[in-house]
């Protein structure tokens, strides 16, 4: 299993030492939550931010798009040092075009589920992405409940990457923390968004510890 701490949780006063602290931890990835304030009703971080992340993080910078025209911006993702590019299915009209340019660039391709938007919606396109993530809140915001029908999703998921002969990864994204993420790791998913649940503790190294233990 692969844990992704969101910088969104992170404190933006000490964002170098909040970065250096995921570095000397064992987590994975960092997970990098982009929003636009038009397909989510919140703003979070734009490039300028990317960029100091990128100047000190020494793992694969995951980034996850919550912005409602992505294909403009794929190139400058990779620019600012993506490993890992995720849009929603809900905002992207030609996602298998997107998806595609997102691999010309160099990057990993996600696809990103909201907690409305059932399995079978990526049914045609298990081969043009690397990675799904299942929402298991609404986009938008660190800190909120759960949703448990997402352990249904990554069963459902699982089983349609495994007939497929998929390789893409599973990540789960909202509100995981140490009590559920066994059962998602169970339900078949490889890679874990956990915000609050790491940077909300008191001693976030040791969470991390926990969570990969
Ligand atoms: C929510 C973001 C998440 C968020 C997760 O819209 O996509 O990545 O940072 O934070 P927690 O783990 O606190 O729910
Ligand atoms: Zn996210």
């Amino acid at each position: 299993m692969l844990l992704a701490p969101s910088i969104l949780s992170a404190d933006f006063g000490n964002l170098q030492r909040d970065v250096e602290m995921i570095n000397d931890s064992q987590a994975d990835w960092f997970h990098v939550d982009i929003m636009d304030g038009v397909f989510v009703p919140n703003i979070s971080f734009g490039f300028p931010v990317m960029k100091a992340v990128q100047r000190h993080a020494k793992k694969p910078l995951d980034v996850h798009l919550m912005i409602a025209e992505a294909d403009p911006y794929i190139q400058a993702f990779a620019d600012h040092g993506a490993a890992v590019l995720t849009v929603h299915y809900e905002a992207c009209t030609h996602l298998h075009r997107t998806l595609h340019a997102i691999r010309a660039a160099g990057m990993q391709a996600g696809v990103a589920l909201n907690p409305h938007t059932s399995v079978s919606a990526i049914e045609n396109l298990v081969h043009e992405a690397d990675l799904f993530l299942v929402m298991s809140v609404n986009p938008g915001f660190g800190g909120q409940r759960f949703i448990t029908n997402a352990y249904l999703k990554v069963r459902q998921l699982r089983r349609l990457l495994d007939e497929t002969g998929s390789k893409a990864l599973i990540e789960v994204d909202g509100g995981v923390d140490l009590s559920n993420f066994r059962q998602l790791v169970e339900a078949g998913a490889d890679v874990l968004v956990a915000g609050n649940a790491v940077f909300g503790t008191q001693d976030p190294v040791a969470t991390i510890a926990e969570f990969k233990s």
